[in-house]
């Protein structure tokens, strides 16, 4: 918990010196009530993430994984974090994850990869690509929750637990709460299982083809 609160304290003074402070004599106890300010473009913000030092990762990564797609998108996917070909080339779901996701797009949603927007929970590569900590992935959270106030999806499709977790705040197991239609004042989130997790038991592939026609049907 001491790591969290340090990494929110960093996070407010970070963003303190950002608008212009070099002192404060605001007290520290007063800015963790205060939200985060993030600006109101996809750019300014993707500038502001590949500057974060806000978390470990932060020194472990080769490149930061911000988001890729169209940003005025109606279905957007979230994942979990980058992986080592992310990481290396700064680009979200390129591994075989990722082309396994392409495929379901292309296929089953039938679009093109480029007409929705793909990004991650986290924007750093967690070591050996272990599961992010709750600090790693709460001081990361308000970047995600940026980019879908920006580009306004009308459907979330959560890939895997620490999406849907995290981003919904809801600890419900994948396997209770995939296929789910999960209705919030703007937009829809849907989870499903993580296109890693299909790679390793292709017998679920069945269930994500049957949440993606759900998704379809919305869609149109
Ligand atoms: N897995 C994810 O969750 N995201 C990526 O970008 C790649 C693999």
């Amino acid at each position: 918990m001491k790591k969290l609160h340090n990494a929110l304290l960093l996070k407010q003074i970070t963003i303190l010196k950002q608008i212009g402070y070099r002192y404060t004599d605001i007290k520290l106890s007063d800015l963790e009530s205060e939200p985060i300010q993030l600006p109101n473009d996809i750019d300014s913000l993707k500038e502001i993430v590949n500057r974060c030092h806000l978390c470990q990762l932060s020194k472990t990564r080769q490149n930061i994984v911000f988001g890729e797609g169209d940003t005025q998108a109606k279905l957007m996917f979230i994942g979990e974090a980058p992986g080592e070909m992310e990481d290396r080339m700064g680009r979200v779901f390129i591994g075989r994850a990722g082309e396994l996701l392409t495929k379901m797009i292309e296929n089953v949603l039938e679009l093109k990869r480029e007409d929705v927007y793909i990004a991650n929970i986290l924007k750093c590569r967690p070591p050996n690509n272990r599961v992010p900590t709750p600090t790693e992935a709460i001081s990361c959270r308000p970047y995600i929750l940026k980019q879908i106030s920006l580009i306004q999806p009308k459907i979330i499709v959560t890939l895997g637990a620490t999406a849907y977790n995290y981003l919904n705040n809801d600890k419900t197991p994948i396997s209770k709460i995939r296929g789910h239609i999960i209705k919030h004042p703007e937009y829809i989130i849907l989870p499903t299982f993580h296109p890693s997790y299909l790679l390793r038991n292709p017998s679920a592939k069945r269930v994500v083809f049957e949440d993606l026609l759900k998704v379809k049907e919305l869609l149109d």
